[in-house]
This record gives structure tokens, C-alpha cells and sequence, in this order.
């Protein structure tokens, strides 16, 4: 009788990665983005959930999407690829360097029109944001772990009713699991987590893909 998990290793990561949706072009970023950033490449969206996230943003039929740290573009990638070719993706990050790979990429997938990039750092962003007529329909958080529980707020203002927010690296390793780690990360990431799950505003699903990875919808 299997258990009510998987645990997750190397050879079953590779095979659920194998029969998901990718492509060269993301596979060459992924190779770029490991030989610019070296160890910093780790913040790459995983490829099982970018396929994830293309699935997501086309099965809700998002036309406006939000993206919460661009670095070297997959995730966006991933994004715009599910919207319509009308749809536009806000993307944010503070870095010239990393989203200039992901600048040269959009171009080469055809997505550059649908991807507007907002340098400078997010909350700022977001406040620009707020009362702009229409919300967003999805939005993905993934920049700076220390702000996570302000950006949350932010975005769950900014989101529609039913639209649907992906945080990311809500385990940080198994670092939230460790009270004797107390980064500014961890311990913001921590909070985030402790809200989300008593946070009526939301239905709201903790899951163990990549680096554990939350989907709340607006209620
Ligand atoms: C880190 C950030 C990320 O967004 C991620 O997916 C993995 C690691 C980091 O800051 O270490
Ligand atoms: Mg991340």
C-alpha cells in the first residue's frame, strides 16, 4: 500500500520533470542562468513547476498576471506562455544584470510584447499598482524571502476575487522546520506561512512541489 506521500528523490524529480511540458529554449536559460550565476542559479523556478505554472495561468484564463522577481526570466517564461496573446505579465525584480538574460529570452520565445518589466524594488511597485482599474488574475511571489509577508498583503489587495496567488520557497530548504534558524528569511518566510493558513481571505493549499510551493485563491 503506497503512502499518502511520495517522498521526493533525484531519480523521480528527473522523471516527473521528463513527463512535463519544456522546451530547448528554457533548457538553454537554465544553462546560461548556471554558467552566469553560478550557485545563485538555484533561485530558478524548477522546471516541473514552470510547466505548472503554464497550466495554471491558462486553466484560470488569466489575462492580467503579476510576477514577484524576474532574476533570469524562466518563471516568466512559464507565465506568459499561459496567457493569451493579449494578456500581459508585471514582472519585478531590482536587478539590471540577471534581467537582462531573461530580456534577451522573452524576445527569443515572442513573449517580449506580453511581459512588461518593473525594475526597482517591489513594494514600491505594488504601491504604484494599487488602484489601477483592473486586478490581477495571477500572481506569483518569489523575490526577497525577508519581504514575503508584506508582499503577500500587497498582492492579496491587488488580486481579483478568485484569482489565484503562487507563493514560492515556502519550506526554504526545511528551514521552517528548524527553530534554531533564525535568518530574517526563515523566520519572515515562517510568519508568511503561519498567516496564509488562518488567513480567511483566502482557500489556501500548502504544497511539497520544488521548494514547497503555496496556492491561495481570493475568496
Ligand atoms: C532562493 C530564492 C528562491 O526564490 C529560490 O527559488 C531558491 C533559493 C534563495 O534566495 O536562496
Ligand atoms: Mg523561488
Amino acid at each position: 500500500m503506497p503512502d499518502k506521500f511520495t517522498a521526493m528523490s533525484a531519480e523521480l524529480h528527473r522523471y516527473a520533470v521528463e513527463h512535463s511540458h519544456g522546451d530547448d529554449l528554457l533548457e538553454r536559460l537554465t544553462a546560461e542562468t548556471e554558467a552566469e550565476a553560478g550557485a545563485r542559479a538555484v533561485m530558478q523556478t524548477a522546471p516541473e513547476q514552470a510547466a505548472l505554472m503554464t497550466v495554471l495561468v491558462r486553466a484560470c484564463g488569466a489575462k492580467r498576471a503579476l510576477e514577484l522577481g524576474t532574476f533570469t526570466g524562466y518563471g516568466s517564461i512559464a507565465i506568459a506562455r499561459g496567457l493569451p496573446a493579449d494578456g500581459t505579465l508585471i514582472s519585478c525584480d531590482i536587478s539590471e544584470q540577471w534581467t537582462a538574460i531573461a530580456r534577451r529570452y522573452w524576445q527569443e520565445a515572442g513573449l517580449a510584447e506580453r511581459i512588461e518589466l518593473r525594475i526597482g524594488p517591489a513594494l514600491e511597485t505594488l504601491a504604484a499598482l494599487d488602484g489601477s482599474p483592473t486586478p490581477f488574475d495571477f500572481v506569483f511571489i518569489d523575490a526577497d524571502k525577508e519581504s514575503y509577508p508584506a508582499y503577500y498583503e500587497a498582492c492579496v489587495g491587488l488580486l481579483r476575487r478568485g484569482g489565484l496567488l503562487l507563493i514560492d520557497n515556502v519550506f526554504r530548504g526545511g528551514a521552517v522546520l528548524d527553530g534554531s534558524d533564525n535568518e530574517p528569511a526563515t523566520v519572515a518566510v515562517r510568519e508568511l506561512n503561519d498567516r496564509v493558513a488562518a488567513d480567511e481571505r483566502v482557500a489556501a493549499a500548502m504544497t511539497g512541489i520544488a521548494d514547497g510551493l503555496t496556492f491561495a485563491v481570493k475568496l
